[in-house]
C-alpha cells in the first residue's frame, strides 16, 4: 500500500465536513436542489466585488508581457504594500511591504508560518472549538496541536490557556471571528491574554508565537471591533486571505504579515518567505495578487448574512434548538437537543445530524471542532433555502 499509514488514519478522521458536502451533492440529484437544506460548508454565496471581473477583463485584454512570469517569493512589491496599508489601519501600527509575505489563501499562509516556526514535538495550543485543519497543519510540520477548552460563552479562558503552555509551546492559534462560533475576541480578552504569554515567557524562557488566523475580519454583525493583536505581543503574525470578505475562495489569496515590533521580525519574515517556497507554493497566484492590491478595500454589504443569521435562529427558536449568537462570520453553533425518547445517545452530535440527514438537513458534527454535543450549520446559503429548513427544523426536532 503506497499511502502512509498516518495519512490514511488522517483521511479517515477528517473527511467529515467535505464528505457532508458530498453527500448533500447525492441528496440534491435524488430530490432536488430546493429539498434539501445544506449548511455544511462556508462557502460565501455573495459575488465578488463587480471590480474584480472589470479587472480580470482589463487584464485579459492588455498586451502588457511578462506577467504570467516568476515573481520574488514573497510576492509583487505593490501588492505587499496594499496589504501593508491594510494590516497597518487594522492593527494601528505602522509597517511596510517588508513585513508582507503573499501566501496561498490562509491556509497556505498558516502552514508557511507553522513550517517556520516548529520544530519536530513542538505544541500548538488553540482554543476549542476551533478551525479542525489546524490539526493537520500542525501535524505537516512536526508539531501536535493541543487544544485547551473555550469559556462556556466561548472566549478564550485565558487561565486554562496560561496553564497549557509549556518549553515544548511554539504558537498559540486565535481565530476572530470564530469558525465555528461566530465569536469575536474583545480587546480586553487579547490584552489578558498578552499578559498570560509574557509570565509564560518567564516561566518557560521561551516566548509563544500567536498566529491570528483573520480571514473572516471583515464579516461582522452590529459594529463589533476585531481587537488587534500587534499593540500588546510582539511575537505575532497575523495570517488572512480574501476567501470569505471578497468571496474568492477558490482563487487561494492570502497572506501572513509579520508584527514589525517582533525581535526578529526579519528573520521571521525571510523564514516564511522560505517556506512558501520550499513548501512548493513558491508564490501566492499572480493574477489574484494584482487584482487583490486594488480591491482590497472595495465596500462589500455583508448585511445578507445578518439577515440569515436572524432568519435561521428565527427557525432554531421555534423548532427549540440552542445556539450561540454569532457576532461575526456565517456559522451558527448549536447545541444537540435533549432527546426525547430514550435511546441512549442523547448530545451525541454524530447522531443528531444522522437524524438532521433524515430531514435532508445538513450539518457538521461538533466532535471535529473539539466540541461534541454541539454541531454546526454554516448559512452562507439562499435565503429561499433557509426558510424552506424550517418543517424540517421542527420536525427533527420533534422526532429526536
Ligand atoms: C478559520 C479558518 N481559517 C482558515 C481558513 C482557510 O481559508 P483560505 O480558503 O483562505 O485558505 C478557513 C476556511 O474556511 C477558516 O474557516
Amino acid at each position: 500500500m503506497p499511502v502512509a499509514p498516518h495519512i490514511t488514519e488522517a483521511m479517515a478522521s477528517s473527511s467529515f465536513i467535505r464528505r457532508m458536502f458530498e453527500e448533500g451533492i447525492l441528496l440534491k440529484s435524488r430530490f432536488g436542489a430546493d429539498q434539501v437544506y445544506d449548511f455544511s460548508i462556508g462557502n460565501p454565496d455573495l459575488e465578488p466585488p463587480e471590480k474584480v471581473a472589470l479587472m480580470l477583463k482589463e487584464m485579459g485584454a492588455s498586451p502588457q508581457k511578462g506577467c504570467h512570469g516568476y515573481m520574488p517569493n514573497a510576492g509583487y512589491p505593490e501588492t505587499r504594500s496594499a496589504m501593508a496599508a491594510k494590516v497597518s489601519a487594522e492593527q494601528g501600527v505602522a509597517l511596510d511591504h517588508s513585513r508582507i509575505v503573499m501566501g496561498v489563501g490562509a491556509a497556505g499562509a498558516m502552514n508557511a508560518v507553522l513550517k517556520a516556526v516548529l520544530s519536530p514535538g513542538d505544541e500548538v495550543l488553540v482554543s476549542a472549538p476551533f478551525f479542525p485543519e489546524y490539526a493537520h497543519y500542525a501535524r505537516n510540520h512536526g508539531g501536535n496541536l493541543r487544544t485547551v477548552p473555550s469559556k462556556d460563552d466561548f472566549s478564550l479562558d485565558v487561565g486554562a490557556i496560561e496553564a497549557a503552555i509549556s518549553s515544548r509551546t511554539a504558537a498559540l492559534i486565535i481565530n476572530s471571528p470564530n469558525n465555528p462560533t461566530g465569536k469575536i475576541y474583545t480587546r480586553t480578552d487579547i490584552e489578558g491574554l498578552a499578559a498570560a504569554l509574557k509570565r509564560s515567557k518567564e516561566r518557560t524562557g521561551r516566548s509563544v508565537i500567536l498566529i491570528a488566523d483573520e480571514p473572516y475580519r471583515e464579516v461582522v454583525y452590529d459594529g463589533r471591533e476585531v481587537a488587534p493583536v500587534f499593540p500588546s505581543w510582539p511575537d505575532s503574525v497575523i495570517v488572512s486571505s480574501f476567501a470569505k470578505n471578497l468571496s474568492l475562495p477558490g482563487e487561494r489569496i492570502g497572506y501572513a504579515a509579520v508584527n514589525p515590533a517582533s525581535p526578529d521580525a526579519q528573520g521571521l519574515t525571510d523564514a516564511i518567505i522560505f517556506c512558501t517556497r520550499v513548501l512548493g507554493f513558491v508564490n501566492a497566484p499572480a493574477t489574484f495578487q494584482r487584482i487583490v492590491a486594488q480591491c482590497w478595500n472595495e465596500k462589500v454589504d455583508y448585511s445578507s448574512y445578518l439577515k440569515r443569521r436572524n432568519l435561521l435562529t428565527g427557525i432554531l427558536d421555534e423548532a427549540g434548538i440552542e445556539y450561540s449568537l454569532p457576532e461575526g462570520a456565517f456559522y451558527l453553533f448549536c447545541r444537540v437537543p435533549e432527546r426525547q425518547a430514550t435511546s441512549g445517545d442523547s448530545g451525541n452530535d454524530g447522531a443528531f445530524c444522522e437524524h438532521l440527514k433524515g430531514k435532508r438537513i445538513l450539518a457538521v458534527p461538533g466532535k471535529g471542532f473539539g466540541k461534541p454535543g454541539w454541531f454546526r450549520l454554516a448559512y452562507c446559503v439562499s435565503e429561499k433555502s433557509i426558510t424552506l429548513s424550517r418543517e424540517a427544523f421542527k420536525s427533527a426536532r420533534m422526532e429526536w
